[in-house]
């Protein structure tokens, strides 16, 4: 069986992980990756593929940054070419970024079996890329593979039939089970002069906190404030970067007190950072689930989330991204007022297995 699978920017290379190790250890499979190069960096991607020992990709399409029109446009136009030429069994798309979508547009247009990994999870907020990705991939795709429960429920309620879904778990776990060890030998706060517990790591992208420049600025004052009473390290991701020195705000934040700025850290550090933390304060995805699976307290700026397993087992709550609520939730925090959560069913470290066995049983 031939898979093929994209990857394209940031999350998408710690789901392709343990895909490419399980594919590795299986005999009966040939998997190939593309890389769209959505992401380019290497800071923002190849020191993935280097920690997480990914296989360099077969091939790399080079599109990098553009608006989303052009963006998913460059993609399809240069992905359809590869695909015929090596015309897989399947294609694996993972996540919600733009090169989800795009991959497995062109691969179903052309008859090869889809399986989208991380199907069903919903925000319900069609202001996010990130949803209209989910959506429309699930819509298109063959095989949608769930990593919670509510990714169950929603596909359910959409009318998707069961013997298109599967339970598999969630892959990104299976790499942070199979990288904390060595996550932990990093000791990165000891390295940024910071102490264990006595940190919060900050981490914010999304269009809705950072391209706004009245939310943006709001939201920085609010992080200086809380630097001022408890040390803040805040790897910052190039968008927010540019748009703080697009609007001027780069220089006080950096200079501000208690603030460590740093550029996008890889991914044994940032664990290792999020394992140690007094608290996360993200507005990402990923981040939710990652910290749930540590037991650490995640304080996420965002009106909604993909993820509820985090808020209703995990450590995860929902902060609206306003300066009122963050200090709200931060002085409870501080006050070491936060809940203790659980495990998702099947974080186990072992999705992987099942989503290649997904593919292997739907072929039967
Ligand atoms: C993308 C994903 C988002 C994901 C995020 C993780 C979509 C719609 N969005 O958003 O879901 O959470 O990745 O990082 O697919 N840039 C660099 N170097 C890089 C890549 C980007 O400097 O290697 C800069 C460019 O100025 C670019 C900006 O970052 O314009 C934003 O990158 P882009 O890929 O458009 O979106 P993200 O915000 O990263």
């Amino acid at each position: 069986m031939h898979i093929l699978s994209v990857v394209g920017a940031r999350p998408n290379f710690m789901k392709i992980a343990p895909i490419a190790w399980e594919a590795a250890r299986r005999d009966n499979i040939k998997h190939t990756i593309v890389h769209t190069g959505q992401h380019y960096d290497q800071a923002m991607s190849h020191s993935f593929f280097d920690i997480l020992n990914i296989p360099k990709p077969d091939v790399n399409l080079g599109i990098g940054s553009a608006s989303h029109g052009v963006q998913t446009g460059k993609i399809m136009q240069e992905f359809e070419p590869i695909i015929k030429e090596l015309n897989p069994d399947w294609l694996i798309v993972v996540g919600d970024v733009n090169s989800t979508i795009a991959a497995s547009l062109v691969a179903i247009k052309m008859g090869i079996k889809t399986a989208h990994v991380e199907a069903g999870l919903r925000s319900c907020d069609r202001t996010m890329p990130e949803e209209i990705n989910r959506l429309a991939t699930d819509a298109i795709s063959d095989l949608l593979l769930v990593t919670e429960q509510s990714g169950l429920d929603n596909l359910k309620n959409e009318g998707v039939p069961d013997s298109k879904v599967v339970f598999t778990g969630n892959v990104m776990i299976d790499t942070l089970v199979h990288n904390l060890t060595a996550a932990k030998k990093v000791n990165a706060a000891a390295k940024f002069g910071l102490t264990s517990r006595e940190y919060i790591l900050v981490t914010m992208h999304r269009p809705g906190n950072v391209d706004d420049p009245e939310k943006l600025e709001e939201l920085t004052q609010t992080l200086i404030d809380i630097a001022s009473q408890c040390p803040v390290f805040f790897p910052v991701h190039p968008r927010t970067r540019n748009r703080l020195e697009d609007i001027g705000l780069w220089d006080k934040l950096s200079s501000a007190d208690g603030m460590h700025i740093d550029t996008p850290q890889d991914y044994l550090t940032f664990i290792s950072l999020a394992n140690t933390a007094k608290a996360v304060l993200t507005d990402s995805g990923g981040i939710q689930e990652e910290t749930t699976y540590m037991g650490v307290p995640c304080l996420t700026m965002r009106p909604n989330t993909e993820r509820p397993s985090t808020i209703d087992l995990g450590t995860n709550e929902l902060i609206q991204p306003n300066r009122k609520e963050i200090l709200e939730a931060t002085s409870r925090l501080l006050s070491g007022n936060w809940k203790k959560g659980t495990v998702p069913p099947l974080w186990d470290g072992n999705a992987a297995s099942r989503v290649l066995d997904a593919l292997e049983n739907h072929d039967k």
